[in-house]
């Protein structure tokens, strides 16, 4: 038997495990779908789609397998709105079956951006909408940071819980700035290998929402990737806005139970740029301060500046690919625009101020120019 691990009552499902199941039998016509899209065949993928309904229900499934299957119908649902078809309409009891996969894996009745990349197989069995390499190529640095980010949301569960005069302190901010690295790496490789206009024009519009239970929901593109939580514990669940929040709880529902289930708590908790503000409010100058809390001080900073180096690649790339004259759309998948996308780097970089303000003041304690951090928590 494999171990299970779990989180406050949520199962860890294991990627690997599920990349590997094919419980609809799905493999042969999963792999013909790029050819029936690039037809516009809208009723071979409605065939499609009716004959890997699993006619029996999905009650002898196990959970990674009814995680397999949405995986392995997701991809038809977007091929099916691609082409202004609204699939719970054309193909009879896939509503039932996608609502009854909802409620089995605690996620919303659709395929997720986890279902798309992170626990999409690779090599010939790689699930896709165009069947390009380009496609490809996301699917895989998503899937990478996909992974990374579920060591961060570790890292993060010991770091809420610690202290910036606790030595382990500074070396978790260095293990999550490490993790976090990995998307400024994969937004390096999407502008390298991604042209913005295949983005815009060929691959966005498999990301739209469709109706599931008279409710929509949207496609699984970059925008679930839930690096929310992170910047909860980092800097956000006292200084956010509310746009951050709004987007927070709008892309919540789309990730795995064992990441969402910190919300509550994290939401809650006094963020690290809070805790090292309010300590280093302490120490009337630099030299007084303890090294483990200058320490703490330093990793934040780099924490932060990581968060911002992808963010402003991430920026510079969606403005290309949304650009009037390259893509389709307006606003992303999720609903947000590159204005928010603005937004939060706007305010990651804000943090950063403040934070590198409460640090000269400690090294310069008559410049005090700025509102000490910790006051606003
Ligand atoms: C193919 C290129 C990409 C484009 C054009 C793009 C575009 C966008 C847009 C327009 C948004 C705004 C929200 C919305 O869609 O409603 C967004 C959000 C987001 N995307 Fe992407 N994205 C891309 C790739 C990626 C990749 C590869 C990742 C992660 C590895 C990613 C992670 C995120 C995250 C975390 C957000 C939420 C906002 C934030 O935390 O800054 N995106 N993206």
């Amino acid at each position: 038997m494999p171990s299970v691990q779990v989180v406050h009552g949520e199962v860890i499902c294991d990627p690997a495990r599920i990349r590997a199941l094919d419980p609809l039998s799905a493999d042969g016509v999963c792999l013909r779908l790029p050819e029936m899209n690039a037809r516009k065949d809208v009723g071979a993928i409605t065939r499609a789609l009716a004959g890997i309904l699993p006619s029996g229900g999905v009650s002898a499934f196990s959970e990674e397998d009814c995680v397999a299957a949405m995986r392995d119908l997701g991809g038809f649902l977007g091929s099916l709105k691609r082409h202004a078809v609204q699939p719970v309409d054309a193909v009879p009891g896939l509503e039932e079956v996608l609502v009854e996969l909802g409620r089995r894996t605690r996620m919303v009745p659709r395929d997720t951006v986890h279902h798309y990349s992170e626990f999409n197989p690779s090599g010939p069995r790689r699930r896709m909408y165009t069947g390009d390499p380009q496609e490809d190529c996301l699917i895989g640095v998503t899937q990478v940071s996909l992974t990374q980010l579920s060591g961060a949301v570790e890292v993060c569960r010991r770091l809420s819980v610690s202290d910036p005069g606790q030595a382990e302190f500074p070396v978790l901010l260095t293990e999550l700035a490490e993790k976090i690295g990995s998307f400024d790496v994969a937004m390096r490789d999407v502008a390298r290998k991604i042209d913005p206009s295949f983005f815009g024009r060929e691959l966005r519009p498999y990301f739209e929402d469709i109706q599931v239970g008279g409710a929509t929901y949207a496609g699984p593109a970059g925008s679930q990737v839930p690096l929310f939580l992170v910047d909860l514990v980092v800097w956000a669940s006292d200084h956010g806005s509310e746009e951050f929040d709004e987007f927070r709880r709008d892309a919540a529902p789309y990730a795995l139970p064992h990441l969402r289930v910190h919300l509550p708590a994290w939401e809650r908790a006094p963020s690290a740029v809070t805790k090292v503000s309010r300590a280093l409010a302490g120490y009337r100058s630099i030299e007084t301060t303890p090294t483990v809390l200058r320490d703490s001080a330093g990793a934040l900073a780099a924490t932060l500046r990581t968060l911002v180096l992808f963010r402003g690649k991430h920026l510079t790339y969606a403005r290309k690919a949304y650009n009037g004259a390259v893509g389709l759309y307006e606003a992303g998948s999720g609903g947000g625009t590159v204005d928010l996308l603005r937004e939060i780097l706007d305010l990651t970089r804000h943090n950063i101020d403040l934070f590198a303000g409460s640090l000269s003041e400690r090294e310069n304690p008559r410049k005090q120019t700025r509102r000490p951090l910790g006051a606003s928590g």
